[in-house]
Formats: structure tokens, C-alpha cells, sequence
């Protein structure tokens, strides 16, 4: 089939790479001439494994103009306007084009996440119809998400419709088991559904992680005692320093505001949004409490900016929230990053990069673990207690053993775990 994809951003250029490797023709559009003209030269313009080599597939290309597809994806972002919708000008915009081709597309897909009922509405703006075929890909393992998902989400509204959609995944091979057809309207709740459900199921953790320290649980052990029940699963529930990323804290503010403005507000969105913003500030305070309450004048080593590992975002990093706070209290910072320094250094200011783990511990009063980059976890607890005058360290993913922490001379605190040494 010939595919064109309007959006070069991160799902746009995993969707048009994947499709390419799966022989479709497919060319990707971007009103970025910049992005456009890097992509041409076989550059990734961000971190996702395997992605590259798929630039190199002959039957892919990049344009700032569309030409005559049988299918249009559209893959552009859709941010959180300043009164916390979903901002869809870019959608919109990328409708009006469709609709003003010569020779108009067999169909419109949207990949792009957008509230349920759009899709209704894009097929009102061009005439043609629109398929809603969400994405489900994790950043750091995206490609193996298309071409291995666990399903296929396909809100379509004809015949028509669900076959050209079979067309496009057929070189996939799955198991009719795993493809969904569904309306537009359910496959487009069906993506918020998905992302505010683990987003639910990791604020439910947090909290449950800062009960086991009041009540003297391990919260390791509990979620290992509720992860082999199959009905909860064992995936998605590593406590850590709060949720972040370019999807789940925009998406449950997005459907939060679509049911308000429906006026049928759903309770647990409302209290999951709420909840994580208040652990970011137990998870702030614990940085504090290490630094004996006070961080003015102290230096803090941040290990770790981009939201998880195996990726060069930043975008809604508590990161990003934590050092301008840090900063704000009188704080010095130093930060490392096997993959995210670069786009560190465009995002924060005053910040001292050193590529080394061991180099960012000296001087540092205390040390903060905010992502789990492997890099971290093989970290020598021995020699990097020995780069600090007085060993502290916060390990906000739980990367570490306490007892080897300690043993390694470290004042230790992570998150909802027995044994801890607190500064
Ligand atoms: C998420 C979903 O997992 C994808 O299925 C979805 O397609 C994507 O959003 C999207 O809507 O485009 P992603 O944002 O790449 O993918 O990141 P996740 O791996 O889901 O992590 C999100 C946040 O949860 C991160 O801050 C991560 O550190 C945190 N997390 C995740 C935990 O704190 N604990 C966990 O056990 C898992």
C-alpha cells in the first residue's frame, strides 16, 4: 500500500520506519523543513533503539509536501492546551490538507491519541472515513512494540474500513485474537483507557509504597505477593519517583478535562492525578530530610533526568520538576545521563554535567537516584561511597539492595523498604 504519515515526531517516525519494514511504501511528512532534511540524511533525531537502521529502507521517504496515497495516518501531536484539553489544531490542520488533495486517500487513520468523538468529527471535516488505530508504543522499546504488539486497536466504521486496515497489518501475522474492531469512538477510550489504567495502577503503588513506611511493610515484597496474582499481573508496579513521560500525565489530564466538561467527572482520574502530584513532593522532601532538612548551599547529584531509561526525553521528567525546585531552595546541582544530557543542558540552567557517576558523586553532599538506567544499577556502591565526604544516597527507583547500600557505608533512603538508614 502507499502510506503517507503527517508527523515526524516520535510515533509518526516509528509508525512510517515499521510500515516501511513491512513493505508498504510510505512517506512521512513534516512542516519542520529542518527535521525533514535531517531525517533525508539517515539521522534519528532522538534516542530509540532500532529505529535507525529502518531509515535506511528504500521505501521510505521524507517530504514537507504529501503526494496521492491510498491511506493518510495522522501522527501529530496533540499537547495539553493551557486550560488542560487536548489541543487538536494540529489534527485539525493536518484534516484540512487531506481534505484538499487532488486525489483524495481510500481512508484517514489516526494514530495520534485524541479524545473520544474525534475521529467522528475528521471524517465530517474530509468527507472520507476515518479509522481510529491507536498506538500502544513504549519509548525505548517502540519498534519491537509495532511489530510485536500485544494487540491491535482498529475503531473503524464500515466493512471497508477493517479491511484496508487488514491490508496495512497483514505482513504482522496475528492471531485474530489480538485485533480488536471496535466503533472509532471505543478505540479512541480504549487508548486513554489503557494509559490512565497503568497510569492508575503505578500512583496506586507510590501510595501504597509510602504506607509500607508508616506501617513497617517492604513494599518489594508486597507487590511480588500481589504480582503473582494473575488477575493483578506483576508489570507496572515498580514504585518510583513519580509518573512522567510525553503520554500518561497529558492523557489523564486531557480525559480528566473531556468528562468534566461532559459533567460526568470520573472520581478515580481526578484522585490519581492529585495522588502523584503529592508524591513528587514526598519524593522531593525525602532529598531535603537527606540533607538534614535544608539544601541551601548544598551540592546534589542527580543521576538520571530523562523520565525512564532507554530514552533521551525529558518531556514531564520529574527531573524537571525536582532541580528547578532544588535550585529554587539554594541547592547546587550536578547532573549525569548516559543519553539524556544533551537535551538536559537545552532544558535546565545552572547545571553542572559531568558524563562520569563517579566524578558527579565528588564534592556531592548527597547522591539521587531518579532513573533506572543499567548504567546506574552496575554502579561499585563501594567506590562511589568513597568519591563522597559523607555518604548519602536516594535511591527514588529502588535500584539498589538496602543492606548493600549500607553495608557500603552510604545513609540510605529509597522508596517503602524495611531497613533504610535515613541522614
Ligand atoms: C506509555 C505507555 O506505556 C504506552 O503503552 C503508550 O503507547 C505510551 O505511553 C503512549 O501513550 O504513547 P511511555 O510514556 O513510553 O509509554 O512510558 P512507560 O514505560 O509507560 O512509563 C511511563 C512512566 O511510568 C515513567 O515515568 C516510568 O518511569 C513510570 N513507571 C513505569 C514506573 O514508575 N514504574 C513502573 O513499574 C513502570
Amino acid at each position: 500500500m502507499r502510506v503517507t504519515v503527517f508527523g515526524c515526531g516520535y510515533v509518526g517516525l516509528v509508525t512510517g520506519a515499521c510500515l516501511s519494514e513491512l513493505g508498504h511504501d510510505v512517506e512521512c511528512i513534516d512542516i519542520d523543513a529542518d527535521k525533514v532534511a535531517t531525517l533525508q540524511s539517515g539521522i534519528v533525531p532522538f534516542y530509540e533503539p532500532g529505529i535507525d537502521t529502518l531509515l535506511q529502507n528504500k521505501n521510505l521517504s521524507f517530504s514537507t509536501t504529501a503526494t496521492a496515497p491510498d491511506l493518510c495516518i495522522i501522527a501529530v501531536g496533540t499537547p495539553l492546551a493551557e486550560n488542560g484539553s487536548a489541543d487538536l489544531s494540529q489534527v485539525f490542520g493536518v484534516a484540512d490538507l487531506i481534505a484538499a488533495m487532488e486525489k483524495p486517500p481510500k481512508a484517514v487513520v489516526m494514530k495520534s491519541t485524541v479524545p473520544p468523538g474525534t475521529s467522528a468529527k475528521i471524517a465530517a471535516q474530509t468527507g472520507l472515513e476515518t479509522i481510529s488505530n491507536p498506538e500502544f508504543l513504549r519509548q525505548g522499546s517502540a519498534v519491537q512494540d509495532f511489530m510485536q504488539p500485544d494487540r491491535l486497536v482498529i475503531g473503524a466504521s464500515s466493512p471497508r474500513g477493517f479491511a484496508l486496515m487488514e491490508q496495512l497489518y497483514a505482513p504482522l501475522n496475528l492471531p485474530a485474537e489480538r485485533i480488536v474492531n471496535t466503533s472509532t469512538t471505543s478505540a479512541e477510550l480504549t487508548k486513554y483507557a489503557a494509559n490512565v489504567f497503568l497510569t492508575t495502577k503505578l500512583a496506586f503503588v507510590n501510595e501504597l509504597a509510602l504506607y509500607c513506611e508508616t506501617v513497617g511493610a517492604d513494599i518489594d515484597e508486597v507487590t511480588k505477593g500481589i504480582g503473582l496474582d494473575t488477575r493483578i499481573g506483576n508489570q507496572f508496579l515498580q514504585a518510583g519517583p513519580g509518573i512522567g513521560g510525553s503520554c500518561f500525565p497529558k492523557d489523564i489530564r486531557a480525559l480528566a478535562f473531556q468528562s468534566k466538561a461532559l459533567d460526568h467527572q470520573l472520581e478515580i482520574v481526578q484522585a490519581v492525578i492529585a495522588s502523584n502530584d503529592t508524591h513528587q513532593n514526598a519524593m522531593l522532601q525525602k532529598i531535603v530530610d537527606m540533607c538534614g532538612g535544608m539544601v541551601t548551599g548544598k551540592r546534589i547529584a542527580i543521576f538520571g533526568v530523562t523520565f525512564k531509561a532507554n530514552t533521551d526525553d525529558l518531556r514531564n521528567s520529574v527531573s524537571t520538576v525536582f532541580i528547578p525546585a532544588l535550585q529554587d531552595l539554594g541547592a547546587k546541582i550536578t547532573a549525569t545521563d548516559p543519553m539524556g544530557a544533551e537535551n538536559g543542558k537545552t532544558v535546565f540552567t545552572g547545571v553542572d554535567w559531568v558524563e562520569n557517576p563517579y566524578e558527579a558523586a565528588k564534592n556531592a553532599d548527597v547522591v539521587v537516584i531518579l532513573t533506572e538506567w543499567d548504567l546506574f544499577k552496575a554502579l561499585d556502591l563501594a567506590r562511589l561511597a568513597q568519591a563522597m565526604h559523607v555518604p548519602r544516597l536516594v535511591d527514588l527507583r529502588n535500584i539498589f539492595d538496602v543492606q548493600k547500600a549500607v553495608q557500603a557505608g552510604f545513609d540510605y533512603d529509597s522508596i517503602g523498604r524495611a531497613g533504610s538508614i535515613k541522614g
